[in-house]
């Protein structure tokens, strides 16, 4: 495995386009997860929600692959959340890195998992799987979520306890955030299951959708396309199957240029 570049080592190769930023922070989760932050480039602007292309020198070769922006638009720094894939072309070197090392990114930011590709409403569901709650980290800490929404569920399912750690650490982050947490108050609603180990909250967010529990547990009325908006970030087949839900409930998918009452993206990975 080759160790990450330092920005020195490459200075001159940094395509255009191409922002090299300083590794800041690293925690490890998990075998297979971490965060990482790092320096924010003067004049980088995104909207809350959005992924960018995130890289590596990998010997002569810039590897790039997409990630959301886990911090909010008004950070100084920026943050993200990933998966560690053994022979990952980007994370088997990217799980590696350490304060001090370069990150590449290229300039420009997109996605649809944004405030503004959703129409009016007032409850925000934020349906999420795995790293899928990347997006979501920056939506929950951006005071314009909760300017748009009296109400803010965030769901997170995982296999395992340790891989809910993430979205812990982060409502306790905002509940510690003087600033944020008094523009959050108690509208944000932090629902997280898990699939494959034994914890008193179980289950698929598809199957607690379908028999009606995520409801009763939060004590909320079943989907109702008049006031609730729903954001997905998972795997394709997780998307697959709670849009299709919310699609039953009478919600349709809207876009940055056509808003409407839900928005999808596939969490990435590699
Ligand atoms: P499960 O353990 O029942 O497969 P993955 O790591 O495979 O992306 O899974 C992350 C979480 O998403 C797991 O808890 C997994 O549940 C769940 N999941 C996987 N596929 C779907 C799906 N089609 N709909 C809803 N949840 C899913």
């Amino acid at each position: 495995m080759n160790a990450p570049a330092k920005t020195e080592d490459f200075a001159i190769k940094i395509p255009d386009g191409v922002y090299a930023e300083t590794v800041l922070s690293v925690e490890h989760y998990t075998d297979h997860l971490f965060r990482f932050r790092m320096t924010r480039p003067a004049g980088f602007r995104f909207r809350s929600g959005e992924f960018a292309m995130i890289g590596l020198m990998v010997g002569e070769k810039p590897i790039y692959r997409a990630y959301s922006i886990a911090s909010p638009a008004w950070d100084e720094e920026l943050e993200f959340f990933s998966i560690k894939v053994p022979d990952g072309p980007l994370t088997s070197h990217l799980q590696a890195i350490k304060p001090g090392d370069t990150v590449l990114m290229r300039k420009k930011p997109t996605g649809t998992l944004v405030l503004d590709a959703l129409t009016p409403g007032r409850r925000l569901y934020m349906f999420s799987t795995g790293t899928g709650i990347a997006p979501f980290a920056s939506l929950i800490r951006d005071p314009e979520t909760y300017e748009k929404f009296e109400e803010v569920i965030l769901t997170h399912t995982c296999r395992d306890v340790a891989e809910l750690k993430y979205g812990f650490d982060l409502v306790e982050e905002i509940r510690n955030h003087e600033f944020l947490n008094e523009i959050v108050g108690d509208k944000l609603k932090h629902y997280a299951t898990v699939t494959r180990e034994d914890y008193p909250s179980k289950g698929r967010i598809t199957t607690l959708i379908e028999n009606g529990k995520l409801f009763a547990d939060l004590g909320v009325p079943a989907l109702d396309p008049a006031i609730d908006r729903g954001m997905i970030c998972g795997s394709s087949a997780m998307l697959k199957d709670t849009k299709e839900l919310l699609e039953k409930a009478g919600l349709n998918e809207g876009a940055n240029n056509k808003p409407a009452e839900f928005v999808i993206e596939r969490a990435f990975v590699g």
